[in-house]
């Protein structure tokens, strides 16, 4: 029998992230998200960061990564690499922890950079007290 959950392979997912960041759409922050969310069935599903002329319209690269999950029809997560240029490797922002947090409680991350630095952390500690909902 398969087991069900294999080890994360944090190198496909960081390349992944990493490939992904090279496609955002970021002029006019000059700041490049790339994201890798690996699926509880083992798939793999990117994002980037989309910005618009008006700001306020600006999408992160987490949350193009779950909706393209959900989109797909996966929505149970378990690791997320984020790539960007900070040093130290960024977070993913409140917005996107609340998003994180609705489909996967129990993600686990890794927040990588170009000079190679790597974070890991634990969803349930950077977003202790979620929204409980209406
Ligand atoms: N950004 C992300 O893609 N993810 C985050 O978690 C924080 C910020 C993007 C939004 C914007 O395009 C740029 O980074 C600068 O804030």
């Amino acid at each position: 029998m398969s087991n069900p959950f294999p080890a994360i392979d944090w190198d496909r997912l960081t390349a992944a992230a990493r490939a992904a960041r090279e496609k955002a759409y970021a002029p006019y922050s000059n700041f490049k998200v790339g994201a890798a969310l690996l699926t509880r069935e083992g798939e793999v599903f990117v994002g980037c960061n989309v910005e618009n002329r008006s700001f306020g319209l600006c999408v992160c690269a987490e949350r193009t990564a779950v909706g393209n999950a959900v989109s797909a029809g996966f929505r149970e997560y378990r690791a997320l690499v984020v790539a960007t240029q900070a040093s130290p490797p960024a977070p993913p922002c409140g917005m996107c922890r609340e998003t994180l947090q609705e489909f996967a409680p129990d993600l686990v991350l890794r927040l990588v950079n170009e000079n190679g630095e790597v974070r890991e952390r634990q969803l349930a500690d950077l977003f202790p007290e979620p929204f409980a909902g209406p």
